[in-house]
């Protein structure tokens, strides 16, 4: 079975900058499927402070875009975006990647949040730039 987010033109915003983040964000993500249960801790850890780093990283753009348009949902948008980098700073490194299991627990929370992220709240502030 494929747990991997296969992307697709259905998370495309329009916006070239934030979509080539959103397909780096999707890369970090799928390694992690790639090395569970088969990547040394360390390698996996490396992964995940990849993807810290990076969330932020491309948070900041938006949250950028998003100001510069004077986007009336900024706070609500913002705040989803300090819940998910919160979420992984709470993540018990060690006690998760010791189990496959709750290494897998933690993939498909990734998955989920980033593809719903993009679906739905990105969307709803790349259609409002756009109209
Ligand atoms: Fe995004
Ligand atoms: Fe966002």
């Amino acid at each position: 079975m494929n747990k991997k987010i296969i992307w697709d033109k259905s998370f495309e915003t329009g916006i070239d900058e934030v979509d080539a983040q959103h397909q780096r964000l999707v890369e970090i993500i799928n390694s992690l499927a790639d090395g569970i249960g088969h990547a040394s801790m360390k390698d996996l850890q490396g992964i995940l402070s990849k993807l810290k780093e990076y969330a932020q990283y491309h948070f900041q753009t938006e949250e950028g875009i998003m100001e510069a348009s004077a986007y009336t949902e900024l706070e609500d948008h913002k705040a989803e975006h300090s819940a998910f980098v919160d979420q992984i700073l709470l993540f018990d490194l060690d006690v998760i990647l010791a189990s496959e299991g709750l290494a897998w627990d933690m993939f498909h929370f990734l998955r989920g949040w980033l593809t719903n992220h993009i679906l739905v709240v990105d969307r709803q502030f790349s259609t409002s730039l756009q109209t």
